[in-house]
């Protein structure tokens, strides 16, 4: 399996923090944000990963990480011209993912527990997606399942009324059948192309798994949560 990092957008609800820089390079704990979700995909055996983010910040990415031999691993830089959505951006690993099964982190999502078991598990299922949902004190602000019999039966983006209590975290595997859903996206109201739509595609298809993350689990892209993770991660190091 190959590891993505998205480190695009513009990281508007974090303005004028994100002024001059991305987001994905402010400081949570002791490293910058993006360290985190490239430690999680090391620590769970995948070492050949892709970072996507924008052109005008893609220098400051590469001197940060560089090839990946500080990191145990080999990265793979492409630039997103235009903050399109998260879907969008996925859709520029085609050649690099080359027909391999992907393990997706958002940049911004921070979090406590390795993902190694999932990792393996969505490499023993054959095909498909997989997700990890948390229970959290505020679903609005995320994608939201409806969850019925074990099973998620839709997934919505942003609800006024959410149909329950969890949020499909930034953690994503799929197979390779994604880049054939993706071209056939519609932007949505905010403009976007939309992960949550790949999702619900693969529901339709009944090809898609979910596990609950355990731990804590927070985004970065607030005032309110990018404070939140810096507390949490305040004394993690990597060796
Ligand atoms: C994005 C996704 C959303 C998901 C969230 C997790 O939201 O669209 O479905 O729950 O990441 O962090 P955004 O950060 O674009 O608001």
């Amino acid at each position: 399996m190959k590891g993505i990092v998205l480190a695009g957008g513009t990281g508007s609800r974090l303005f004028p923090l994100t002024k001059v820089t991305n987001k994905h390079l402010l400081p949570i704990g002791k490293y910058p944000m993006i360290v985190h979700p490239v430690h999680k995909l090391t620590a769970a055996g995948i070492s050949d990963i892709l970072i996507v983010t924008g052109i005008e910040h893609m220098g400051d990415v590469v001197n940060l990480l560089g090839s990946g031999k500080d990191y145990n691993c080999r990265f793979t830089y492409k630039v997103q011209d235009e903050a399109g959505g998260i879907a969008q951006a996925l859709g520029l690993a085609e050649d690099f993912a080359h027909k391999e099964s992907i393990c997706v982190i958002l940049g911004d999502n921070i979090f406590e527990n390795p993902i190694t078991e999932f990792v393996k598990k969505f490499d023993q299922q054959s095909e498909g997606a997989k997700l990890l949902i948390k229970e959290v004190p505020d679903p609005h602000r995320y994608g939201v399942p409806e969850l019925e019999d074990g099973q998620i039966l839709s997934i919505e983006e942003k609800p006024q009324t959410p149909k329950s209590s969890y949020c499909v975290t930034g953690i994503y595997m799929y197979d390779e059948h994604i880049f054939e859903v993706i071209p056939s996206l519609k932007p949505s109201i905010r403009g976007e192309l939309e992960i949550t739509d790949v999702n619900n595609y693969y529901i339709q298809q009944n090809k898609l798994s979910y596990d609950i993350l355990e731990g804590w689990w927070t985004d970065a892209g607030t005032f309110t949560s990018y404070r939140l993770a810096n507390e949490l991660m305040a004394t993690q190091e990597f060796s």
